[in-house]
């Protein structure tokens, strides 16, 4: 069976995604009830870092070690991807090694590349263009407290960014309805959004005004404003997102029965308020918690019990 890799939430079909979504919450009670079962015994899982991660690498490491086994992280400082060794040969040299590699990196292109040369699955575990693990973990989170993403509006304030587009993604695949509210200029691309509308229509949509966006909402969503490599644009987006601070008067307007997610880091006080983050419909830990478990499904899926 040809090998399946996992670089946007697209890489699924929606009863793929759907199964994933079942078997998160199988493994999370499984988990919770000590009787997780060593399905991934003697495999090994290695996890190639550009950029830092407090979740998704012990996420991956934990999960991997609860299923019987093994991850090795990898430094770029380790392997110089693409100075000291190019790659294609990273790819086939690790895949005689690992069952399954992840990779964190910048360039969307690469973890293509790595994916196209590698004969083990390759998990995309954030890049500048996507985040489809985050996104995982977070429609098993909107399950939990809705039973059910379908119909629900999620309403994302701030950055047009990997986790936005990711979110859109997976509106191609589920239905329920997403609005991004950011400022001019911040959407994603056309193409991609045209190619996200082409399927998802008008359920999803982009907008610039936070307060008409976030009334009603099920769902409400942030993340930083400026991501891992746009350190450099932090001060002038600081006062572009003023108005997207997710805010007890922004939770207020969506409704009593709304949840918060965020996918962490927070800069507290910038993107969302101590108040909020910490307040009754934060989810943010369990959205954190369920990072392992959907990865866990993953796993499973792309390396022990693939979807028939
Ligand atoms: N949400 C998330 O991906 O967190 P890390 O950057 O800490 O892995
Ligand atoms: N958009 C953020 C997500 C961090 C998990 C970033 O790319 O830095």
């Amino acid at each position: 069976m040809a090998k399946r890799d996992f670089l946007t939430v697209t890489d699924l079909s929606a009863q793929e995604l759907t199964d994933l979504l079942d078997l998160a919450a199988k493994l999370k009670r499984d988990h919770h009830a000590g009787r997780l079962e060593p399905v991934l015994a003697g495999k090994v899982l290695g996890l190639v870092f550009h950029k830092p991660s407090l979740r998704t690498r012990v996420s991956f490491e934990s999960g991997m070690a609860r299923l019987g086994g093994y991850a090795l992280y990898l430094s770029n400082q380790e392997i110089g991807m693409g100075t000291r060794e190019a790659v294609k040969d990273i790819g086939r040299v690790l895949s005689r090694y690992l069952d399954v590699i992840m990779i964190r990196t910048f360039s969307h292109a690469w973890a293509e590349e790595l994916a196209e040369h590698a004969t083990v699955p390759v998990i995309n575990g954030l890049t500048d263009t996507y985040h489809p693990c985050q996104i995982l973990a977070d429609l098993q989170t909107v399950r939990e407290n809705f039973s059910t993403v379908e119909g629900k509006h999620i309403v994302f304030l701030g950055d047009g960014n990997n986790v936005a587009r990711s979110w859109m993604n997976a509106a191609r695949r589920l239905p329920f309805r997403f609005t991004l509210a950011c400022p001019e200029g911040y959407e994603p691309e056309p193409e991609f959004l045209q190619a996200v509308q082409a399927e998802a229509g008008d359920r999803v949509r982009v907008v610039h005004d936070p307060a008409e966006a976030v009334s009603g909402a099920d769902v409400l969503y942030t993340d930083v404003w400026a991501s891992m490599g746009q350190e450099d644009e932090a001060e002038e987006r600081r006062k572009r997102f003023v108005p997207y601070r997710m805010d007890q008067k922004l939770v207020d307007r969506a409704g009593p029965e709304a949840i918060v997610l965020h996918c962490l880091p927070a800069h507290r006080g910038e993107e969302i308020t101590d108040e909020v983050l910490d307040g009754p419909h934060s989810r943010v830990i369990d959205q954190a918690e369920n990072r392992m478990h959907a990865q866990n499904a993953l796993l499973v899926r792309l390396v022990a019990e693939p979807w028939r």
